[in-house]
């Protein structure tokens, strides 16, 4: 154990170290008021962030159960980081963060229902109204995290996917994106509102980011490891269980969260983002998968379909 000279000692030598005097540390101690947890975690703050648009009490639920999505998808990211960040990755290190980036993602998958069964249908239908046109759709997030773990090229829309052009770049593979299919139309090439918007907000963003993460998003980081960690078992079920719960689970339960608000057997009701909410929403459809390499061929034509 260090002893309180010891300590002292060690303090004196990090501000010396840094051309800085500790003695104006140690009167900043002697002044300072004590941490609190209010402060610390910005309690207040955080709880200023609710702001409903409408009297509807299950507007809060909405409000923040997103919110609350916006913050385990952070926590995911802040796991991603980590690996793609890392230089010189060892199979431990690489498995370990992949495990808390499927708890996180499991964690809201799992917990949907707390939104689904938590919120009034009838109030929705009603407040939904003064959220027009803002959408789940353009929450950024889940764009970021696609974009830490694999190459772009795996989630251009499967229509264009395998047809590449011999000369492209990045802002060709942003415009045929499999998230064009929720706003633009396929023939005419014409973007909703929607799309237009969330493209002005944040496509420059997309677009740097994948450039600065073409190699060493966490597919690349996977390839360039040796071959004996490739073949690491452990890893390999890490790798896919993401692509499970990112690509199939939770693209599953929000659907089915989608269809109970929206869809009441009769009548499917327009999104107030206005895609053909339905077909576009469904994993089978997008077929989106981070690491297709991992997959058999049987597997990926029938992405999705064993589960409901
Ligand atoms: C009653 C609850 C919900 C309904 C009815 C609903 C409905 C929809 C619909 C219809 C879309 C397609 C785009 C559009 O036309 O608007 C969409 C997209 C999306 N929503 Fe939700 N949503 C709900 C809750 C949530 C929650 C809690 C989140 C968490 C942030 C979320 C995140 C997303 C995302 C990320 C997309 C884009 C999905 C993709 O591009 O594959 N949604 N949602």
């Amino acid at each position: 154990m260090t002893t309180q000279s010891e300590l002292i000692e060690k303090i004196n030598e990090k501000y010396t170290k840094m051309g800085l005097d500790p003695e104006a540390f140690y009167k900043g101690l002697l002044y300072s008021k004590p941490i609190n947890y209010w402060d610390y975690i910005e309690v207040e703050s955080l709880l200023s962030l609710q702001k409903p648009r409408t009297d509807y009490p299950d507007e809060m639920v909405f409000i923040m159960y997103h919110q609350v999505t916006e913050l385990l998808l952070n926590m995911m990211i802040h796991e991603m980081n980590q690996v793609c960040n890392c230089i010189d990755i060892k199979a431990d290190f690489f498995i370990e963060k992949l495990g808390r980036m499927n708890r996180y993602i499991q964690m809201l998958a799992n917990s949907f229902d707390v939104m689904r069964l938590g919120m009034n249908p009838k109030q929705y239908n009603e407040f939904r109204f003064s959220l027009t046109p803002a959408s789940g759709f353009q929450c950024a997030s889940f764009r970021f995290a696609e974009i830490c773990s694999t190459d772009i090229e795996n989630l251009v829309d499967t229509r264009i996917k395998n047809n590449l052009p011999a000369n492209y770049d990045t802002t060709f593979l942003f415009e045929n994106i499999y998230w064009q299919a929720a706003g633009k139309d396929h023939k005419t090439g014409k973007k909703s509102y929607l799309l237009n918007l969330f493209e002005e907000k944040y496509l420059e963003k997309f677009i740097a980011m994948a450039n600065e993460y073409k190699t060493k998003n966490i597919w690349q980081k996977y390839s360039s490891m040796s071959e004996t960690d490739k073949k690491n078992p452990a890893l390999i079920q890490a790798l896919k269980e993401l692509d499970i719960e990112f690509n199939i689970k939770w693209p599953l339960v929000h659907l089915r969260a989608a269809e109970q608000y929206l869809d009441n057997g009769s009548k499917v009701i327009e999104a107030t983002g206005g895609s053909d909410w339905k077909k576009y929403l469904h994993p089978m459809y997008q077929k989106r998968v981070f690491f297709p390499g991992l997959w058999t061929t049987d597997e990926l034509n029938n992405w999705a379909k064993d589960y409901k």
